[in-house]
């Protein structure tokens, strides 16, 4: 019998994903063959700059100064996108692939989470697989757990820690002791942050691939501007100390979930239980948790980021399209895919404060008869050793909505006796 003609990659991007891809589908040549049943080769490649040296021989591939006319090459059977960005060169080359009837893979959540719906209708227009399971969470094998694995599945909740780099700073300060400027200069010296660093601390980026999976996980289109986003800037180091004391680890920590009155999604520091799975995650790793209603709750864990790491998730694509596995994008036609119905983060939860309480009579009953007046309910309360007049308080408070703590915050700082402005974080709903 005759073999099938090898898969022809094209690959746009030559940095830190791109090389990693050129590294796998070299080594792993005969395997990717026995797994797939076809050959999978590089025909072309494009960067930026042809002179970079990238510690690997190009040599083996033609060049492509333009993206789009890589896309459209003859000897390009797949279009591997891997320059970054979320509009510019790599959705212009992407959706001209796509015209032209060719499969995408591509590693880029910024283009998918703010263009998904009209790539995803293009990409089955024309009869195209686009897949990214790289966009989210670099090599857990979570959006293929998605839409395949968890198939029969209701899902009601989507969380995780999705950007490794947030996790870093945020556990790498616990450790030290050093607060935050400190660790964010580490980790810019360390090359962890992305080119534009607020797109890892100020939530971004995690989502965007919190967006991604939502989607999938509800049959709704990708809706990120639904996300409602809070950073890491502002977690002081007091906050991670207090947060552990009480039983906590303070993480970035993403929430998408399915309610009679729609999709909430939410990306902001929470606290986690210090035990729990979440809790124990370590520097740059990630952490996908489903929770479907047949299978009840899964948990993934692995290298969110990295070269290879990656990589592997960029091959996993390849080698599904290689074996002609066809899915839609997010998992059932564009075209079915519900427009954006988005729920306030209306869920109760319950909440940590920090506050300084001015160290005289009556003081803390004034809070507590505040937060009272506000239907807040404390469950435990703790105040610290302190030498001058201030008193540093935590409050962990029973389940209630996020709308009722902003409003009992203002009470709070209206009795008089707290010096500053008080800190609420919300703790993870089990
Ligand atoms: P990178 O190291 O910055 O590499 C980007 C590559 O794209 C470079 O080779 C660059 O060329 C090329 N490029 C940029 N603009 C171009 C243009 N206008 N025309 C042609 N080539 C262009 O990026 P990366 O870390 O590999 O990330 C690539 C994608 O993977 C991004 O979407 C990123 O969000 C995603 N991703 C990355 C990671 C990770 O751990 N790095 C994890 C998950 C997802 P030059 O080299 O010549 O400058
Ligand atoms: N900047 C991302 C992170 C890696 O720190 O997780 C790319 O997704």
């Amino acid at each position: 019998m005759k073999a099938p003609a090898p898969l022809r990659l094209g690959i746009a991007g030559l940095g830190t994903v791109g090389v990693g891809v050129l590294r796998i589908v070299a080594a792993q040549a005969e395997t990717l063959a026995l797994r797939t049943g076809r050959a999978i080769e590089v025909s072309a490649v494009s960067a930026r700059s042809r002179g970079k040296d990238r510690g690997i021989d190009l040599t083996p591939y033609a060049w492509e100064d333009d993206p789009v006319a890589l896309a459209r090459r003859n000897d390009v059977d797949l279009f591997v996108e891997l320059m970054g960005g979320s509009d510019g060169p790599a959705k212009a080359a992407t959706e001209a692939a796509l015209a032209a009837g060719k499969p995408v893979v591509t590693a880029n959540k910024a283009m998918l989470a703010l263009h998904g719906q009209a790539l995803a209708e293009l990409a089955e227009a024309n009869d195209a697989p686009l897949r990214f399971e790289a966009a989210v969470a670099g090599g857990i094998p979570c959006v293929k757990a998605l839409t395949e694995g968890l198939a029969g599945n209701a899902i009601t909740r989507v969380s995780g820690v999705m950007n490794g780099t947030c996790n870093y700073i945020l556990t790498r300060m616990e450790a030290s002791g050093l607060p935050y400027a400190e660790v964010f200069k580490e980790a810019d010296a360390l090359g962890y942050l992305e080119a534009d660093p607020t797109l890892d601390v100020g939530g971004i980026d995690a989502g965007h691939k919190l967006a991604l999976l939502a989607a999938i996980a509800f049959g709704t289109q990708v809706d990120f501007e639904g996300v409602q986003l809070q950073g890491i800037e502002r977690v002081s180091i007091d906050d991670i100390h207090r947060a552990r004391d009480m039983g906590y680890r303070i993480k970035l920590l993403g929430e998408a979930r399915r309610t009679p009155a729609g999709v909430e999604q939410s990306m902001r520091p929470t606290l986690v239980p210090a035990e729990s799975p979440l809790g124990q995650l370590e520097g740059g790793t990630n952490m996908v948790v489903f929770e479907g209603d047949a299978v009840g709750q899964i948990v993934m864990r692995g290298a969110g980021a990295g070269e290879g790491p990656t990589a592997s998730a960029v091959m996993a694509d390849v080698a599904d399209i290689a074996r002609g596995l066809r899915i839609p994008p997010f998992g059932q036609p564009a075209a079915t895919l519900a427009p954006p119905r988005r729920a306030n983060a209306a869920t109760h939860c319950a909440h940590y404060i920090r506050l300084n309480l001015r160290d005289e009579p009556g003081a803390m009953a004034k809070v507590a008869t505040a937060l009272g007046l506000a239907g807040i309910s404390i469950d435990r309360m703790r105040q610290y050793d302190h030498a001058g007049d201030d008193a540093p308080v935590l409050i962990v408070t029973h389940p209630c909505a996020p709308s009722d703590m902003a409003g009992a915050l203002d009470q709070v700082t209206a009795t008089g006796v707290v010096h500053g402005e008080p800190v609420a974080l919300q703790i993870q709903t089990p």
